[in-house]
């Protein structure tokens, strides 16, 4: 799949632009603060529906403005699709594939797949385990729309529980209704427990080989999912931990507290790594997604680079880039030496200066 150009109206720093792709490499350099990540959220927001930043609608709306169009043209299996959402300030956003609106984001993960790699990305091993669940949450959400489904369903759970144990100070006689909402939050926890224990089983098969080849065979890698909580226990601990869960007013147990340990020839990198190894596994991670989502749809994902070659040294900066070829990529940087030193085939150029772009 790729995609064929994109256009944009009123979003971030630009007024008006349309860019046509190439399918293969497409690079866009130029300095600081000219609009170069913009064109990449716009990308990753019309396929997702969400921005890689985690910004809202209003944000990326061009300042004094009141709404913000994007419109993307995907090629996929021969097929065409024109893919046009609309950003409004106050109101929900409007998606529609072909002219036809769509209900839900996950309609979209039909049309297209986009994986964004930015230089946040590189520090996945070394941050809080919020941002590794993020990274499982996000492969999982593309991969299975129940899994999608089920995690918005767990995660307003635990908010209602959540709520209701600040609430429980105040009106104490609302206790019983602990009950229905421990029900529930084990329902979705125990299936989402098991999604991501089988999906890090499936990810260690491949990270395996990528980091082995990474590192020059120097270092063997291992993901472990750490639940909070065992699936088959989560039943019984949410239960006993109900009288703290009161005291403290926060649900202890589950999902939302999980977290991956990753480990580099049997030691925990979370701890113990260097700042180049936590990064070479956040790169091995990263290429891992890639992969499997290229297994499961079948088909390559779009890859989005923001400004990572320059916080790689050569020798990953060359693994990463031999390992893109067949993949449409966007790739952004402040200037074009690392392509020139790396005589990397580079498809299309374009110089991005101040909300405009050119074809030089
Ligand atoms: N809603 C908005 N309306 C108008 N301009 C915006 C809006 N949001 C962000 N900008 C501006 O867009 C500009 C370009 O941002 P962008 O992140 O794309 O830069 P960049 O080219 O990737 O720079 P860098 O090399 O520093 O990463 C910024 O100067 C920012 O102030
Ligand atoms: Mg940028």
């Amino acid at each position: 799949m790729y995609i064929e150009s994109v256009q944009l109206k009123n979003f971030r720093n630009y007024d008006s632009l349309e860019v046509n792709f190439d399918q293969g490499t497409n690079i866009f350099y130029g300095d600081n603060a000219q609009g170069k990540t913009n064109i990449l959220e716009s990308l990753y927001l019309c396929g997702t529906t969400k921005s890689h930043k985690g910004s809202k609608d209003k944000e990326v709306i061009r300042f004094g403005e009141e709404d913000a169009h994007i419109r993307m043209m995907v090629k996929r299996n021969e097929l065409s699709y024109k893919v046009d959402m609309h950003l409004r300030k106050n109101k929900a956003k409007g998606v529609a594939i072909n002219g036809l609106p769509i209900k839900k984001a996950s309609e979209l993960f039909g049309v297209v797949n986009l994986v964004f790699f930015s230089p946040e990305d590189l520090n996945i091993i070394k941050n809080g385990p919020g941002e590794r669940r993020r990274f499982l949450d996000l492969e999982l959400c593309q991969l299975d729309r129940i899994y999608l489904t089920d995690l918005a369903s767990y995660n307003h759970i635990v908010n209602q529980r959540n709520k209701l144990l600040k609430d429980l100070y105040v009106r104490p006689e609302l206790k019983d209704t602990l009950d229905i909402w421990d029900m529930q939050m084990t329902e979705y926890g125990r299936r989402i427990i098991k999604k991501r224990q089988a999906f890090v089983q499936e990810l260690n098969e491949v990270i395996q080989k990528i980091h082995r080849n990474l590192t020059g065979g120097v270092e063997e890698l291992e993901v472990i999912y750490e639940p909070s909580c065992a699936e088959e226990e989560l039943e019984r601990m949410t239960a006993s931990n109900r009288e703290k869960d009161m005291r403290m007013k926060l649900t202890s147990v589950g999902p939302h507290r999980d977290d991956l340990c990753v480990k580099a020839n049997g030691i925990d990198i979370r701890k113990y790594g260097s700042q180049g190894q936590q990064r070479t596994a956040a790169l091995s991670l990263k290429l891992s997604e890639i992969y499997i989502v290229k297994q499961k749809i079948k088909d390559t994902p779009i890859l989005l680079l923001d400004d990572v070659l320059s916080e790689l040294d050569s020798s990953r900066q060359n693994y990463l880039l031999e390992s893109i070829h067949n993949i449409q990529t966007m790739i952004t940087c402040t200037g074009l030496d690392d392509f020139v030193s790396h005589q990397f085939h580079i498809n299309k150029v374009f110089h991005v200066v101040n909300g405009e772009v050119f074809q030089p």
